[in-house]
């Protein structure tokens, strides 16, 4: 069976534009993948810890003398791994906040990025442990950004999926939303995320 991780990381939960997005793309693959099955993660629903001293220390912490809440930590960072592991294609709705990704995204990132687990270092440099699998991010913006300067948005995102092994990264952009530009951005977006289904 088909596995899809939608993850969602607008402020505005289900009103957020990329999430509106993201939700066409889940509904298009449904529709090839009838039977498949759809994980969601929506930071406006739940809350994703900052990563503090407690918690990096957690993460390397030997299995020997652990304390439950370190091992809590450790949880949450390897269940959602294992999510991504277990995905054939990931959808991200990504807001363009303040130039960079949404804080949220960002604390999301920080519990993912584990040496030995999903990326490790070599002679000749690191090398990303996760399957690559198709990444598919919605990246909304109340201006227009894409492939100009003040868009270090789009490379942080290939660096960081890249550096953990997910390389198949495609944008999809919904530019100039606050520029009065949002019906055609939306309707471009839309035909771009068919395509991207259909290819
Ligand atoms: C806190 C905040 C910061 C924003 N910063 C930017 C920005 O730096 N550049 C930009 O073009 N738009 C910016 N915007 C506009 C959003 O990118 C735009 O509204 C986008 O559609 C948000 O996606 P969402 O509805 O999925 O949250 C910002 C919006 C908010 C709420």
């Amino acid at each position: 069976m088909a596995k899809l991780l939608q993850i969602n990381s607008s402020l505005f939960g289900e009103n957020g534009n990329s999430t509106t997005l993201a939700n066409e793309f889940v509904q298009r693959w449904k529709a090839v993948n009838p039977t498949g099955e759809v994980t969601v993660r929506d930071f406006a629903k739940e809350e994703v810890p900052h990563l503090d001293a407690a918690r990096v220390q957690a993460l390397f912490s030997p299995a020997e003398g652990r304390t439950a809440e370190q091992q809590a930590v450790l949880d949450y960072s390897d269940n959602i791994i294992a999510e991504i592991q277990a995905a054939d294609a990931i959808v991200i709705g990504v807001p363009l906040y303040n130039f960079g990704v949404p804080s949220t995204l960002k604390a999301y990132f920080d519990h993912i990025a584990r040496a030995g687990v999903t990326f490790k270092y070599t002679e000749t440099g690191p090398v990303g442990l996760l399957n690559d699998k198709p990444v598919y991010v919605i990246a909304t913006r109340g201006g227009v950004h894409k492939g100009q300067p003040s868009d270090t948005q789009s490379q942080f995102l290939k660096n960081f999926l890249g550096f953990v092994g997910l390389k198949d990264v495609h944008i999809i952009y919904a530019e100039g939303l606050n520029m009065g530009q949002k019906d055609q951005a939306f309707a471009a977006a839309k035909t771009e995320i068919a395509q991207e289904i259909a290819a």
